[in-house]
């Protein structure tokens, strides 16, 4: 539970320079595909997040050295043959990531394994990558209604290649079935009905297959970054940098949707690394505008869907947000309880079976909210984003999630100007 030391207010515009921890997804990639190259790839930009760090953790059971220093970490990869049976349960934390692209990899390996998580994880849906899976050889033994985790899996070895049309949009199925392929005998190749985002292609092309040790950096997490930037566009006046953020075009859905509503986002000082661009993004406080969010746009922004419909309360009009059921099946029902969280603070809010209609009005009188989190770090994140502007009073249990994928967090906010709300 939080208390209310971890709820910060914005006595005044938010103005500064700040660096976000590296993009969770691109660092999970580099620990794993790290782990299955012939020596060690050194990882620049790595972040201290728990869900990279139960990565970390769970490749270490499977016998692969991973030191860290700060945001670095030399991973001694073991090569495709070399990873060995864990000697007990493989806890994947909140992670669903860590789990499901885990499968695709011990779908390879001709040893049994069980996965663990917490209980988040433990509600969230795994047939859509056992069934794949399981045309390619990995045998279920063990789980809950014969989908939940935990889970007890038997890889082989060869894997039978697979050509999958899937039915759902996701990087962690693609993942998990492309690392299958690393040990299977013919093509395996993925067709999906929209492009999730594509760090696992860009990875594997820059490593090789098999892949082969070079060094990996970790640019900023552009899903962390947008809540600084999102923090910006709350609080009039506010103008803040953020440095060295990913802005793979799979992921950009957000800067998109937030210039679309009327605000400007400058991309400075591009670069790229292991295929991945990144870039400095600036943005100004202004008057934002409801929007109309479905089909691609909402793909490649997901993970940020909580987000715009919070920054939507404080736009004028209506933001109808489509297309976003997956979005009931993330760390939380992100539909339901985005709803939940903002009406707590006073805000009208539809919600349908595939998103939300948020009633915006920047001159609405907002109330303390008052939410439970239910351990899903982005509906705690976005809650204390109105924080920021609403009257005191606000309470929010299960912030501590947030430190799953940006420990820094309140730090970042606070280095920005923002304050311990009064109690
Ligand atoms: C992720 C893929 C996305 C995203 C998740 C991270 C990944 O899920 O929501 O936070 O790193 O592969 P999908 O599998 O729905 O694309």
């Amino acid at each position: 539970m939080s208390t209310s030391a971890d709820i910060l207010t914005a006595p005044g515009p938010l103005t500064g320079r700040a660096r976000v921890p590296g993009d969770k997804s691109i660092g999970h990639r580099a620990l794993m595909l790290g782990a299955l190259c012939d020596g060690v790839v050194e990882v620049t930009g790595l972040s201290d997040g728990e869900d990279n760090l139960s990565t970390a953790r769970v490749f270490g059971q499977l016998g692969v050295r991973v030191e860290r220093d700060g945001d670095r970490a030399r991973v001694h990869g073991v090569g495709l043959d070399g990873l060995r049976a864990p000697a007990a349960p493989l806890d994947c934390g909140n992670s669903g990531t860590t789990m499901r692209i885990l499968l695709g990899i011990l779908a390879g390996q001709p040893f049994e394994a069980t996965l663990v998580g917490d209980h988040s994880l433990t509600r969230r849906p795994m047939r859509r990558v056992l069934e794949p899976l399981g045309r390619m050889g990995l045998t279920v033994l063990a789980a809950r209604d014969g989908t939940y985790p935990p889970l007890t899996v038997r890889g082989a070895r060869p894997l039978q290649g697979l050509v999958y049309a899937s039915p759902i949009a996701s990087a962690q199925v693609k993942s998990a079935i492309l690392l299958a392929g690393l040990w299977a005998d013919g093509e395996t190749r993925v067709d999906e009905p929209g492009l999730s985002r594509d760090h696992t292609e860009r990875m594997l092309a820059w490593l090789g297959t098999p892949p082969a040790a070079r060094p990996i950096h970790v640019p900023g997490d552009l899903s962390s970054a947008a809540f600084l930037l999102g923090a910006a566009l709350l609080v009039p006046g506010s103008d803040v940098v953020i440095e060295d953020v990913g802005v793979n075009p799979t992921r950009t859905g957000f800067l998109d949707i937030v210039e679309a509503m009327g605000a400007s986002v400058e991309r400075t000082a591009p670069r790229e690394k292991n295929h991945e661009p990144a870039a400095d993004l600036a943005v100004r406080w202004r008057e934002l505008r409801g929007v109309e969010v479905a089909g691609e746009l909402a793909l490649r922004a997901l993970d940020e869907l909580p987000l715009v419909a919070t920054l939507a309360a404080r736009a004028r009009g209506v933001t109808r947000i489509r297309d976003a059921r997956e979005l009931r099946v993330k760390e939380s029902d992100r539909i339901a309880q985005t709803a939940r969280m903002l009406r707590s603070f006073g805000v009208p809010v539809d919600e349908h079976e595939d998103g939300l209609t948020v009633h915006g009005d920047p001159d609405r009188a907002l109330t303390p909210g008052d939410i439970d989190a239910d351990g899903d770090h982005r509906i705690a994140m976005c809650a204390n984003l109105m924080a920021l502007i609403a009257p005191a009073g606000t309470s929010i249990a299960g912030a501590a999630s947030i430190a799953t994928s940006f420990p820094s967090f309140h730090a970042c906010l606070r280095g920005l100007g923002a304050v311990d709300a009064p109690r």
